[in-house]
């Protein structure tokens, strides 16, 4: 049984990574499921923003997913930011098959690619309509991971690289399981 919490700021490549080690799996012959933040923000957590509040509820929310997808053995890879410690250790104190992966990006590499436009649009004048607020990492906090299992610089390490070290780690995280 393995349950990844991903977290790390928009932009350096959750949904990506998770979506690609999804795919391998598969190949593998395993089960595998992304639970992705942007994706059940339409549907699940349809009701939620972007406060403290909200975002603690957004993931545990997808974390009770997470929890029975696990436990029914599907490998299930949790793609969102998740910038609360308090929520991440909550997470992983809940079973003792969540594994905390940090996908850590610099900023500045995060302003360059800006993939959503979101970062150009929280650094808008405060009177433009295209204006957002509370981006985390920009004017909303991401708390540093404090004891990650993994962490994976996706400025360091190019996406076939950064999927193939997650897929090795699910895959050794198996394989003690099965050990024990
Ligand atoms: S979390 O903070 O609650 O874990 P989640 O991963 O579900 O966030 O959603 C983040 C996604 O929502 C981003 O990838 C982005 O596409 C979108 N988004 C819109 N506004 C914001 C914002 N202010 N901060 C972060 N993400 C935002």
């Amino acid at each position: 049984m393995i349950f990844i919490q991903l977290t790390g700021l928009s932009g350096a490549g959750k949904t990506t990574l998770a979506s690609n080690v999804k795919a391998m799996l598969l190949k593998l012959n395993y089960k595998a499921e992304v639970i992705d933040g942007d994706a059940y923000r339409q549907t699940l957590c349809k009701d939620l923003g972007f406060s403290k509040a909200d975002r603690i509820e957004n993931i545990r929310r997808l974390g009770i997913l997470g929890g029975v997808l696990a436990r029914n053995d599907v490998i299930t890879i949790m793609a969102a930011i998740n910038p609360y410690e308090s929520v991440r250790q909550e997470i992983k104190s809940q079973y003792d098959f969540v594994h905390t992966v940090w996908i850590d990006c610099d900023l500045e590499t995060l302003i360059q690619r800006d993939t959503k436009g979101l970062y150009r649009r929280a650094m808008l004048p405060d009177e433009h309509p295209e204006k957002i607020t509370h981006l985390t990492g920009v004017d909303d906090p991401f708390e540093q991971p404090e004891n990650p299992d993994l962490i994976i610089d996706t400025r360091k390490t190019a996406e076939q690289e950064s999927s193939q070290i997650l897929l090795e780690y699910i895959l050794a995280k198996i394989q003690q399981h099965f050990k024990r």
